[in-house]
């Protein structure tokens, strides 16, 4: 390498995103010509709903095409802020909105805007796979702390107290979780966050599967729960996984004023603002009709069942049922140091590359989560695909 391009400190502290990696290899596999039965992805598979490609096409007619205000076009900003004041019952102005690319950029916005070097931030694992990288680009030290899948996979007051500490400036919360599926109840939130009210730490709730859960489960507006909890959180959604847009990269985030100053300011310098023309998609799927988002978590639901139903099956493999998001967190323990495929299996990778050379199944191991034992398997796909992997699965563990 040049000596004049070596690469800054930080460069050590990102690794590529696990999730791609495997869906990389997964993808080199089949242009090969292998069939390879793909369940590493975290996106819908549906197209986006006509009406929303319809917005789209008449905001780019209609000459939406230019740079828009960094923290974006105020009818979306207003549709947000209705949203939250309306149905979440959080009271919230338009100015407290930031539109960004992808929820992912809103979470490092809220990073960058209050952590640095010497703070610490409380990630309960498993933890959806950018957590960690994003706050160590900021300087500051990610502090996980496990949860146990007898404890449902839910950070608990207890255990965040004593994770406390004079340095501690933020707890990361994800409900509906990536990769468990967990989905905290009002109660266990309210619990939570009623603990985090006796210290100085803020939270940044992640709330971008909301609009998936199962059964009885409720998503949960945190910073609705108690009025001061508004003041300490920062939370984060979009239209990624509710409206099948992952393309789009419309993700938001609400915050205190000052942070969303702040936020909308960074914005500005970095990636000024969010595409134009998505703005335009995403404010039709917040206020046009919702009958695609129930459609599609119908089928989510039916594919759950499916998951359920066919794990029983799998030898040496069982997983809790997710309330929500559309990831069965599959525990492969019991596969932990026998040969599979040839392969010594010493952990959770190990378990994901045989699957992927002798079923041709791809899913995605545990540790990308900080959480060994388990194998990420998305029912983001169809039926049928599903039936075919698990078939391949229950022949190849059978073996
Ligand atoms: C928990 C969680 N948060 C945020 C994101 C990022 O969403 P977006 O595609 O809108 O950037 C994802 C995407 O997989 C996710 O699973």
């Amino acid at each position: 390498m040049s000596e004049c391009l070596t690469l800054a400190e930080r460069s050590r502290v990102i690794a590529p995103s696990a999730t791609l990696a495997m869906a990389a290899e997964a993808r080199r596999l089949k242009a090969q010509g292998l069939d390879i039965l793909d369940f590493s992805v975290g996106e819908p598979d549906f197209p986006t709903p006509e009406n929303i490609q319809e917005a789209a096409i008449r905001a780019m007619r209609a000459g939406q095409t230019h740079y828009t205000p960094p923290a974006g076009i105020p009818e979306l900003r207003e549709a947000i802020a209705r949203h939250y004041t309306e149905q979440e019952r959080l009271p919230t102005r338009p100015e407290q909105v930031v539109v960004s690319n992808g929820a992912k950029q809103a979470i490092h916005n809220a990073l960058m805007a209050v952590c640095g070097p010497g703070d610490e931030v409380l990630i309960p694992a498993p933890f959806w796979v950018s957590y960690a990288d994003l706050v160590k680009l900021t300087g500051a030290d990610p502090i996980i702390l496990p949860t146990s899948e007898t404890d449902g996979f839910k950070l608990r007051p207890g255990r965040f107290l004593e994770a406390v500490t004079p340095r501690t400036k933020l707890l990361m919360l994800n409900s509906p979780c990536n990769p468990t599926g967990a989905v905290y109840s009002r109660d266990e939130l309210i619990a939570l966050a009623d603990a985090v009210l006796t210290t100085r730490v803020g939270i940044l709730s992640d709330e971008i599967y909301e609009q998936l859960c199962y059964g009885e489960a409720r998503p949960t507006c945190l910073a609705a729960l108690r009025p001061e909890l508004a003041d300490r959180t920062i939370t984060i959604s979009g239209v990624s996984k509710t409206y099948a847009m992952t393309g789009w990269r419309i993700g938001w985030s609400v915050a205190p004023l000052a942070v969303a100053k702040f936020m909308a300011d960074l914005q500005s310098q970095e990636t000024s603002n969010a595409c134009s023309v998505s703005q335009y998609a995403a404010l039709e799927a917040l206020t046009g009709p919702q009958d695609s988002v129930q459609a599609m978590r119908q089928a989510f639901a039916r594919r759950r069942q499916l998951v359920l139903e066919r794990v029983r099956r799998l030898p040496g493999v069982s997983c809790l049922p997710p309330d929500g998001a559309f990831y069965a967190f599959l525990n492969v323990s019991e596969h932990i140091g026998r040969v599979l495929a040839g392969r010594p299996v010493t952990h959770s990778t190990d378990f994901c590359l045989a699957a992927l050379a002798g079923a041709q199944v791809a899913l995605v191991m545990g540790a990308a989560f900080g959480t060994e034992g388990y194998a990420r398997l998305s029912f983001a796909t169809s039926e049928e695909t599903l039936e075919r992997g698990f078939d391949a699965l229950e022949r190849f563990l059978s073996s």
